[in-house]
Order: C-alpha cells, then structure tokens, then sequence
C-alpha cells in the first residue's frame, strides 16, 4: 500500500497558512498535527486545515512518534536550534528559508542530519517552480549561450510594524527576508561569485532596509537589489550572448517565463500555471527523497544551502550586519 507521508507544521504565522493549503493538495501527504508555542491558536489552525492533532508547544509535536517530517515556519533566529531538534527526535525536516543565520549554524544543521540519517531540506521553494526550473535547465543547455548579466531585485513597500520584519532580534531585514532570493537566482545559474560587494541603506532598528549586491564571475555580472522600501517590477532577466530569458513577475514565484533572441525583443511566453501557491512542488521533492531514503535533495542539496548561506555571510560583512548572538 501506498503509505502516507505524515506531517507536522511548527509556528502557524503567515507562511505556514498558505503552505499548509498546498501541502492539502498533495495526495500522499497527512497533515498529522501543528504546533504553536500558543494551544488555542494551535487548535484555531487545526480545525480550519483539518490537522489530526493540535500541540501547545513545539516540544511536543517533536515526542509524537507518528509524525515524519517536520515544516518549521518560524523566525530566522530559531531555525538552527529548532531543525535540529527536529532530526533529533528523528524527524526528517522541511526548514523555511534562509536555512539559519549563517554558515556556522547550517553546518551543524546538515551534521544533524547526517548523523540522524534524516532527510533535511531548506525550503527553497523558488528552485522547484517550474518556469524557474526550465530557464536554469535551457540556460545550462546553452541556449542564451554564455551568461554575461544576472538582473534580479525583490523589492516590496513593507509598512513598519511590530513583527519579525524589523525585529533585528529575529535576524530580520530585507536581506533574509527577501534579498536571499536574488541572490539564489544568481548561484542557481552561475555558482559561487569570484567577488562579493555590497551596501546597504539601515533601518532604524538596525535591520537591513535597502540592499544593493553586485556579483562578479569570471566573464558575468550579476546585478541584485533587495527592499523594504518600494515596489520593484519584479522581473528577473538572464542574459547571455544570445539571448535573454526573463523571468516574469513575480519572478521567484513566477508562472511563466520569457525568451527574447539574440537582441530581438520579439517575446516568446511559456506559460507554466502552478498547482497551488507552488509550495506544492518542494513537498513532491520532499516526498520523493524520504521514499528514496535519501537525507538531501539533489535539486537543493545541503552544499547548495552551504554555499548560498556563504555569500549571504559575506553580503552581511560588507555592510556590518549582525544578529544579537551570533
Ligand atoms: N517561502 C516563502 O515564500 C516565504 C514567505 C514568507 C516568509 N517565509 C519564511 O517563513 C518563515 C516565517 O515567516 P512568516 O512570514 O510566516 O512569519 P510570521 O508570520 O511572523 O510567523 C512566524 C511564526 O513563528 C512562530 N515563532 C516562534 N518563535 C517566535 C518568536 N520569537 N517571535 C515571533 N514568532 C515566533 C510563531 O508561531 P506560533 O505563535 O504559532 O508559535 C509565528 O507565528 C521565515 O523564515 C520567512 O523568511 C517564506
């Protein structure tokens, strides 16, 4: 018989809402049980999502035996102590990006992982989109011919309020929040930049408010912008000797991409609806590694997390960002 993959969700805030709608499309998927540090709310979620069970603290979803892998949806600042808590209790995990706060606390991510032979994934939901997928595999097929410009910014007007947005204690700021986007995109394509430079605008709370990255590789640039401070059109382009695709907006959510050729701008669209929000598609990648018992994917692997989390490291240097406890 085809068995179920049986969830658990912890921290029911904004994302675990709309993940939690894709993750109900997915046949073999069980929503097992969700936990918030809060029962009442716990019990709230349960009951609109149908969850079998509903906790009052994450601890507890961690000691349920029934439940496989863990989506942890919470704050920045947490998801190192939290992931690892999860494959500790020997649960496969499902991390929200970025993966932690730095390279430091991923690497013992991954040990846990490793040691706990338990599958463990940073929800990098961007690289299973399906437009996304196909412009990193045409690129690589060499159909805009070499790469020489990257441009992608994630840039929204985010009005100040209390929350994890401008909390520097929960690590946010654009560049977590938002900017690892541009910055995946650049890796996807091109891997790990030569030369890293960075400025920044701050907050007044000391978060990252406006982020400007240039990424520079052997015979590419790639141009990155991240913000809480305006709308950005929110087009990704890639651009190579022979031609561009653009990545239509929203673009690290996008359902249909753009190929421009040589320097025409006659458009060719490819239209690709996504089943739910697109979460959808982490969760059958996620599926498909506990049924192969494998502990890492090989579209997002735990080096890629490593490496993405690195640059992110070096951006954070360059314009003196720290979280209190690092
Ligand atoms: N993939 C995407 O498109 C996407 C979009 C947005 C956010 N994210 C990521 O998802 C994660 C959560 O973002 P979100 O927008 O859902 O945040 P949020 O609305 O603030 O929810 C976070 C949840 O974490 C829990 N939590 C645990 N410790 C907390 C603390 N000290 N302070 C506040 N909340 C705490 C809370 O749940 P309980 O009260 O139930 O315990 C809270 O509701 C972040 O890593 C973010 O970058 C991803």
């Amino acid at each position: 018989m085809n068995q179920k993959i049986r969830w658990g969700i912890i921290g029911l805030g904004k994302i675990a809402h709309k993940f939690v709608q894709d993750l109900l499309l997915v046949e073999d998927a069980l929503l097992c049980a969700v936990a918030s540090r809060n029962l009442e709310k716990a019990t709230e979620f349960q009951g609109k999502y149908k969850a079998l069970k509903a906790y009052g603290s994450y601890e507890e979803l961690f000691e349920d035996e029934e439940i496989q892998i863990v989506y942890i949806a919470t704050p920045h600042h947490s998801h190192a102590e939290l992931t690892i808590r999860a494959l500790e209790s020997g649960k496969s995990v499902l991390c929200e990006k970025p993966i932690a706060l730095n390279k430091v606390q991923s690497q013992k991510m991954i040990d846990a992982s490793r040691k706990n032979n338990q599958f463990f994934m940073e929800a990098f939901w961007s690289r299973f989109n399906p437009s996304i997928t196909e412009v990193i595999e045409k690129v690589n097929a060499g159909e805009i011919g070499k790469v020489k410009y990257i441009n992608a910014d994630f840039s929204f007007y985010v009005e100040e309020q209390p929350g994890r947005m401008f909390d520097l204690n929960l690590a946010g700021g654009a560049l977590l929040d938002m900017g690892v986007y541009p910055v995946f995109l650049s890796y996807a394509l091109l891997g790990v930049p030569n030369k890293i430079q960075a400025i920044s605008i701050k907050h007044s709370s000391g978060v990252d408010y406006q982020t400007a990255m240039m990424l520079t590789y052997d015979s590419a640039i790639a141009a990155l912008f991240t913000s809480f401070a305006s709308q950005s059109n929110m087009i990704a382009t890639i651009s190579g000797e022979k031609g561009r695709f653009n990545l239509n907006p929203v673009w690290h959510e996008t359902s249909s991409y753009s190929y421009f050729k040589n320097n025409s701008n006659k458009e060719h669209k490819s239209e690709k609806p996504l089943t739910g929000f697109g979460f959808y598609y982490e969760i059958l990648e996620c599926h498909k590694c506990i049924k192969n018992e494998a502990i890492e994917s090989r579209l997002w692997s735990h080096q890629n997390s490593l490496e993405l989390i690195s640059i992110i490291d070096e951006i954070r240097a360059q314009i003196d960002l720290k979280y209190p406890g690092e």
